[in-house]
Order: structure tokens, then sequence, then C-alpha cells
């Protein structure tokens, strides 16, 4: 791991017209960490994330990506600088196949050479079976991967997820935790998520930060997690 920051928010707010839930959001993840956003529900994580990727507006405070202030960029210009987001509930257009959602990832870039198709299929080769197949007729889990592969075609340096566990067989939450420490050391990608799933935040986490009332209250090492007290706090399961 590197030690040069790639992400910052100082006093962040925003909210939801005259609503306000991120209420002063100050955090720094550094260039190849894999951070974990825990909290109860509604406590403003996916506010988070949306804030970070531009779907909110700014309302006060600063973001900066890679050393720039970003808070002000629509969304587009912030995927284009290599944020990627892959949104609760995943977000997949279910009538086009498997490879147009690939395709609109790629409209997030620059130029993707077809070996970047290859190489998406080969983290995931229940994709590469089923690329002609409308993505409605994916099992939620493989709509999960499918919505991940989409993000990661642009080759982002940051992958925003957002409770990518949720609704997922087992076997799909492992497989997709494995794949983000992989390209984690192999490519040093810098992985932001948030997650309820205890094994998901074990298996992946080297820090979190606990948020509540759209504020980080703590921030703890991921072993911490094995009193059941704390997960009593920290999350809601
Ligand atoms: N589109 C929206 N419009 C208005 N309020 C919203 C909207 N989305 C979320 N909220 C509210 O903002 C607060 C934080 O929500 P959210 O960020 O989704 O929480 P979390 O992801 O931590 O469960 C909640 O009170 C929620 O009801
Ligand atoms: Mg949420």
């Amino acid at each position: 791991m590197s030690n040069s920051l790639l992400l910052k928010t100082s006093e962040l707010r925003t909210g939801y017209g005259s609503k306000p839930v991120l209420q002063g959001v100050n955090f720094q993840v550094k260039q190849g960490e894999i951070l974990a956003v825990i909290g109860r529900n509604g406590v403003g994580k996916s506010t988070l994330m949306k804030s970070l990727i531009g779907l909110l507006p700014t309302g006060t405070g600063d973001i900066h990506f890679a050393g720039k202030s970003i808070a002000h960029l629509p969304s587009f210009k912030r995927a284009r600088l290599g944020i990627g987001y892959v949104p609760q509930g995943r977000d997949v257009f279910p009538r086009m196949s498997v490879e147009e959602n690939l395709k609109v990832g790629e409209s997030l870039s620059n130029k993707v050479a077809t070996s970047k198709y290859d190489e998406i299929y080969s983290y995931f080769p229940i994709l590469a079976e089923r690329r002609k197949q409308a993505a409605g007729t994916l099992s939620g889990g493989q709509q999960q991967q499918l919505a991940i592969g989409r993000v990661l075609i642009a080759s982002p340096s940051l992958i925003l997820l957002d409770e990518p566990s949720e609704g997922i067989q087992p076997s799909i939450v492992k497989d997709i935790a494995r794949l983000m420490v992989k390209l984690n050391q192999s490519q040093g990608l810098t992985v932001v998520f948030v997650e309820q799933n205890l094994e998901m935040i074990q298996s992946m986490a080297q820090r979190c930060y606990v948020m509540d009332k759209g504020q980080f209250t703590e921030e703890l090492d991921p072993s911490e997690l094995h009193d059941p007290k704390v997960v009593k706090r920290c999350l809601s399961i």
C-alpha cells in the first residue's frame, strides 16, 4: 500500500431537498486501501456514495480525488477521472444483453480494448456463458457481478460498492470479495464499500468507518467486529 491520499472529504454536507442527511463527513482513503463504511439502516451510507459519485449535489464542504476538488463535477466527469460506482440494488438494464450492459460501462471510459472484455469475462465466467442473454433473466448474484463488470470495464482506480452482498447467495458473495481483494493486490484497485454482511467485511476490509446520523463516529479495525457488542452498535443485523 502506498501512502498517497486518493480520496478525501472535508465537512461534506448534503441531503434531499431541505432534508439534511450528511452532517459534515470527514474521511480519507489512501491509494490501494480497502475501506468499509458500516452503520445502521438510514444513517446516510448510500447518500455518501451518491454524493461521492455526484448523483447528489454537494451542499457544503469538499471532495478531493487524486489531489483535485471534484465536489462540483458532474458524475460522468468523476467516472472519467477513475471512480466506478455500483449502486445499492445494482441497476443493470434488464432488457439489454449482458454484453450490451458491459458496453454501457465502456462509454464512461476512453477506448476499451477487446481484451478488456475477455478480462471481465475471466473474472465472471457465468457472464461469458450468458453474454447474449437479457440481463433481467440473470439471478440477483449474476446481476451484481454484471454491475461490477460494467464498472471494471472502464478500469477505475477507485470502486464504490453499495451493499454488494444484499440479496445474493453466499457463494457469489465470497467470489466477489475474493475478486476485490485480488484486484486490490494485483492492480492496486482502491475499494470503498458499504456493507452489513460481517463475513464480507471481515474478508475484505482493512479499515472500517462507522457512520451514525450522517457523520463518521468511529474508526474500527475489522477484528473488533468479533465482539457482538460492537456488531450490535454498528450494524443492522
Ligand atoms: N431519494 C430520497 N429522498 C428523500 N430522502 C431520502 C432519499 N433517499 C434516502 N433518503 C433518506 O435519507 C436518510 C439516509 O438514507 P440512506 O443514505 O439511504 O441510508 P443508508 O444507506 O445508511 O441506509 C434516510 O432517512 C432516508 O430515508
Ligand atoms: Mg443504503
